[in-house]
C-alpha cells in the first residue's frame, strides 16, 4: 500500500486582491490530507471516505475522480474501472483533518495527496512543478475557478508568495484557526467582489493595491519572525476585506474575541463570507485565544505553520 500526504495553507495576506494580480502570501498548516492506494483483484476503483465507508460511485468524489482519469491516460490504460494492465483496480482510502469548504484548501490538499499516491503507485515520477500544475487543472476542471495558489502550497509547503509561485524563507509561527461552520462558496463571493468593483472602481481599486501593499510591506516582517507587526498588517488586511464585503458577524465575532484574548493579529483566511478565521498568537496566548473563539461560538484548533509539502509517507 502507498500513502501519501499533503497539507493545508493559510492566507496571511492578500487573498481577493490576489485576483487582480496583487501579491499575496499564503503558507502550509501541519493539519494534512492522506491519501492511501493499493491494488485490489476487482477490476474497479473502490474509494473509502470518513468512518472507512466503501465508495463505488467514483463520480462522488468528482477531485479524486479527474485525477485517476488523468492517470488511467499517463499510464495508458483502459477507458474502464481497471486500474492496471493485468485488468487488477485499485482502493483509494481518504483520510483528511481539513475542515472541507472553509477556506484551509481541503480539496487542493486531497487532490495533491492522490496525484503523488498515484504517481509512485504508477511509477510515473513527476516533478513537483508537474504535481503543482495537474492539481491546479483538476480543481479548474472540478470547480470551473481556481488560483494555483492552493495547489502550489500543498505541493511544495512552506511559505508562498503569489502570483510569482516563489517559495519564502519559512516562517514559524503558532497559529489558531477559528472555524465559523458556515459554508460560503468561494465563486459567490468572488463575483460579488467583481461587482463592488464595477460599481466603484476608484475605491476598490485603490483598497486592492493597499491590499497588496500589505502582502509586499508584510513579507519583510514575515521572513524576520516579527510576528508583532505581521499581527498588525494581519489587522489592517482584516479591515480592508470587511471593506470589500467578504466579512460576516460570525468572523468578526470570532476575530475580535481572538483580539480580546491576546492575539497579535487576526484575519479571515481565504474567501471569507463564513469559513475560517486565523489567529496570530505568542505561545503563552495560544489556549486562551482557542477558548476565547469557542466560547464566541466557533470551533477552534491550535496548529503550526510547516514548512512540508507533499510527501509519502
Ligand atoms: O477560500 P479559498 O481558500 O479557496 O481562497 C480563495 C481566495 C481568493 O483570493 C478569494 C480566490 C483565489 O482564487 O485566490
Amino acid at each position: 500500500m502507498i500513502t501519501c500526504s499533503a497539507p493545508g495553507k493559510i492566507f496571511l495576506f492578500g487573498e481577493h486582491a490576489v485576483v487582480y494580480g496583487k501579491t499575496a502570501i499564503a503558507c502550509a498548516i501541519d493539519i494534512r490530507a492522506q491519501v492511501s492506494v493499493e491494488e485490489i483483484l476487482v477490476p474497479a476503483v473502490q474509494m473509502k471516505g470518513p468512518g472507512n465507508n466503501v465508495d463505488l460511485n467514483p463520480r462522488k468524489h468528482p477531485y479524486i475522480y479527474t485525477v485517476v482519469d488523468k492517470f488511467r491516460k499517463l499510464a495508458d490504460l483502459p477507458d474502464d474501472n481497471t486500474s492496471s494492465k493485468s485488468g487488477k483496480g485499485i482502493a483509494i482510502d481518504i483520510h483528511s483533518e481539513i475542515p472541507v469548504g472553509s477556506g484551509l484548501g481541503s480539496s487542493a490538499a486531497v487532490t495533491i495527496a492522490t496525484i503523488k499516491a498515484l504517481d509512485v503507485f504508477y511509477g510515473t515520477d513527476l516533478p513537483l512543478d508537474e504535481i503543482a500544475r495537474m492539481g491546479h487543472q483538476v480543481e479548474l476542471e472540478v470547480q470551473g475557478m481556481a488560483s494555483p495558489t492552493d495547489t502550489f502550497v500543498s505541493t511544495y509547503g512552506g511559505l508562498v508568495r503569489i502570483p510569482d509561485r516563489k517559495k519564502l524563507d519559512f516562517f514559524d509561527a503558532p497559529i489558531v484557526v477559528g472555524n465559523t461552520r458556515k459554508f460560503a462558496s468561494t465563486r459567490k463571493l468572488v463575483s460579488n467582489v467583481a461587482s463592488l468593483k464595477e460599481r466603484h472602481p476608484q475605491v476598490i481599486n485603490q483598497i486592492m493595491d493597499a491590499i497588496g501593499t500589505i502582502s509586499e510591506v508584510g513579507v519583510n516582517f514575515v521572513c524576520v519572525n516579527d510576528l508583532s507587526t505581521v499581527g498588525e498588517l494581519m489587522n489592517i488586511n482584516q479591515g480592508l476585506l470587511d471593506s470589500i464585503g467578504v466579512g460576516s458577524y460570525e468572523l468578526s465575532e470570532l476575530v475580535y474575541a481572538s483580539r480580546k484574548a491576546g492575539a497579535l493579529g487576526s484575519k479571515i483566511t481565504g474567501a471569507g463570507g463564513g469559513g475560517c478565521m486565523i489567529a496570530l498568537c505568542e505561545h503563552k496566548n495560544l489556549s486562551r485565544v482557542a477558548h476565547s473563539i469557542k466560547r464566541a461560538g466557533g470551533d477552534a484548533f491550535i496548529c503550526r505553520t510547516s514548512n512540508a509539502g507533499v510527501r509519502v509517507e
